[in-house]
């Protein structure tokens, strides 16, 4: 349904978007994202008016919580985009905010959900249309679409409709990820499923669509004839925080490399799609997916660096090592940081390395995708004495500090033909002005409307998982060594070494 109403973003009238009337029921509602992320993030579309006229969200979790409501506004008073909440606001979303508990093996739970929805639909016009969103421990997730096939709460039409959205991560493995997707593919058609990576709801990662296809300026140098190269850094200042449980079952490749890394990268490596489309889009981000050259055993040694924080300082204070955060193993051999470097074989990429790092307890927070393109002749500039001719570098930084900056050389003022490296700098903040909404509004908003464009398809998930699993069989079967690195540093030595026997060396953000 097209509607016009006020673009916050904008003044003036734009067309927005607003969804037909539904009702979205999270399971695991009385968990962290849910008061952290979901319930500020459905507030927020609340009061910029872009949630349906009629709407109502259903949490579902084991524990009887009769103050679900009043949590979830604490919730929206301390993670909200906008705060203070607005009281008229919150009173009238709050109307449409109810609970169940309930067990998810428990079939008949899920038929007092029915029923309770089936309520909410005479009292609150809210038409049979549902959007499930699985927030709950990944084990979960293949039992609640089963239930919810039994409990026949999935229509299988376009009208009413049903999503499902299923939280990261979607699978350990090649293996798993692929007997999620025969689940889910057993009650729910693909377009019917919606895996989230939330770092495809952010305005920065959006933007390198914008950047790349809007622009007449970049795409034509988009290639191996021009890039010598390029960096993506996720790093993050902070170890793993109490969260030692969880990490020592995922390690930074399945946390970070395997979903978000992977999004920057096949954004920025894609080819134009025909449409803006969410088969158009994925159809080309998987084409990258599959171009990923595989490693062959003996590559995961040359071409991969693992390394693990060991005790170290952060802004003056002592910082613990992983293996001494609760829950974590004490000869664990979990990566905390992890280096690589990989070609994409396609005729755009081919000669081109693609060099990706991720890793907790580095100096500073900060993720972003960095083009450097291939340094020009040294010609006459040379003569001069003080000159540095150093390459063209497009970074786009996606937090914090979300902007683009191309660095180019300038002749420093005065007699001599002096060069140096200077800055052309964008910044949203001073752009724009507005605050952008948040990565879960704009992918909640989107499954309410039926487009699929930013959320990951099943064979891309599979595609990525088939060349990451090469990693973990490369490291199982060398016994490969976990180098380390002391908490607050760039990483392990053997990170920079592997730049290094190519010429390069990693960029200090
Ligand atoms: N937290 C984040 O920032 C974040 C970020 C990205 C992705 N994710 C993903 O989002 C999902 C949810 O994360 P979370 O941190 O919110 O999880 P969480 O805090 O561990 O919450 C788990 C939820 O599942 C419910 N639950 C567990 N077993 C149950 C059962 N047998 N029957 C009924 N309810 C049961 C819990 O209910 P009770 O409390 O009543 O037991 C709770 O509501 C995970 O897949 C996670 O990987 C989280």
């Amino acid at each position: 349904m097209q509607t016009v109403v006020p673009n916050p973003l904008r003044e003036g009238l734009v067309e927005q978007r607003v969804p037909e009337p539904c009702s979205m029921v999270i399971f695991g509602a009385s968990g962290d994202l849910t008061k952290r992320k979901l319930l500020p993030a459905l507030y927020s579309l609340y009061r910029d008016r872009l949630l349906p006229h009629a709407f109502s969200v259903v949490g579902f979790a084991r524990r009887a919580l009769p103050a679900f409501t009043a949590e979830m506004r604490a919730g929206c008073d301390q993670f909200a985009r906008r705060r203070p909440v607005d009281e008229a606001v919150w009173s009238s979303f709050a109307d449409g905010i109810s609970y169940i508990d309930g067990a998810f093996d428990d079939l008949a739970a899920y038929l007092r959900l029915k029923e309770h929805l089936a309520m909410l639909d005479r009292a609150r016009g809210t038409i049979g249309n549902r959007v499930f969103y699985l927030s709950t421990p990944p084990s979960y997730y293949p039992l609640i679409l089963q239930k919810l096939g039994e409990a026949g709460m999935i229509s299988d039409g376009t009208r009413p409709f049903t999503r499902v959205i299923i939280e990261k991560p979607f699978g350990r493995d090649l293996e798993s990820a692929r007997a999620l997707n025969r689940t889910a593919a057993a009650v729910l058609r693909e377009d019917q499923t919606y895996r989230i990576d939330h770092y495809l709801g952010k305005e920065t990662v959006q933007n390198i669509f914008v950047l790349r296809f809007a622009n007449a300026l970049f795409e034509p140098l988009w290639n191996s004839k021009y890039i010598d190269h390029v960096q993506l850094t996720v790093a993050e200042a902070i170890g793993v925080e109490g969260r030692g449980g969880y990490f020592e079952e995922a390690g930074i490749v399945r946390d970070m490399v395997q979903n978000h890394m992977f999004q920057f990268l096949t954004l920025m490596a894609m080819e134009p799609p025909n449409a803006f489309e969410a088969n158009a889009v994925r159809d080309e981000k998987t084409k990258i997916l599959r171009a990923l050259r595989p490693y062959r055993r003996e590559d995961v040694a040359t071409h991969v660096v693992r390394g693990q924080y060991t005790p170290g300082s952060a802004l003056g204070q002592r910082k613990i090592g992983y293996r001494d955060e609760k829950g974590v193993a004490a000869g664990s051999r979990t990566e905390t940081y992890v280096a690589m470097k990989l070609h994409i074989d396609n005729w755009r990429w081919s000669g081109v390395p693609f060099y990706l790092r991720a890793g907790k307890a580095l100096p500073k927070r900060v993720t972003e995708i960095a083009i450097q393109f291939k340094a020009p002749p040294p010609l006459f500039f040379g003569a001069t004495g003080r000159t540095v001719v150093e390459p063209n570098v497009l970074s786009i930084r996606i937090q914090p500090d979300e902007g683009i900056s191309l660095k180019f050389a300038s002749k420093v003022p005065g007699q001599s033909m002096e060069v140096l490296p200077v800055a052309m700098e964008f910044r949203y903040g001073s752009s724009f002005g507005a605050e952008p909404p948040e990565a879960y509004e704009r992918l909640i908003l989107d499954c309410m409307l039926g487009d699929s464009t930013l959320y990951t398809r099943g064979d891309e998930a599979e595609a990525s998982w088939r060349w990451i699993d090469r990693i973990f069989e490369g490291w199982t079967e060398s016994n490969a060594e976990v180098a380390e690195y002391p908490f607050g540093s760039w990483g392990p030595e053997a990170a920079d070494a592997l730049l290094a026997r190519d010429g390069r060396a990693w960029r200090r953000p």
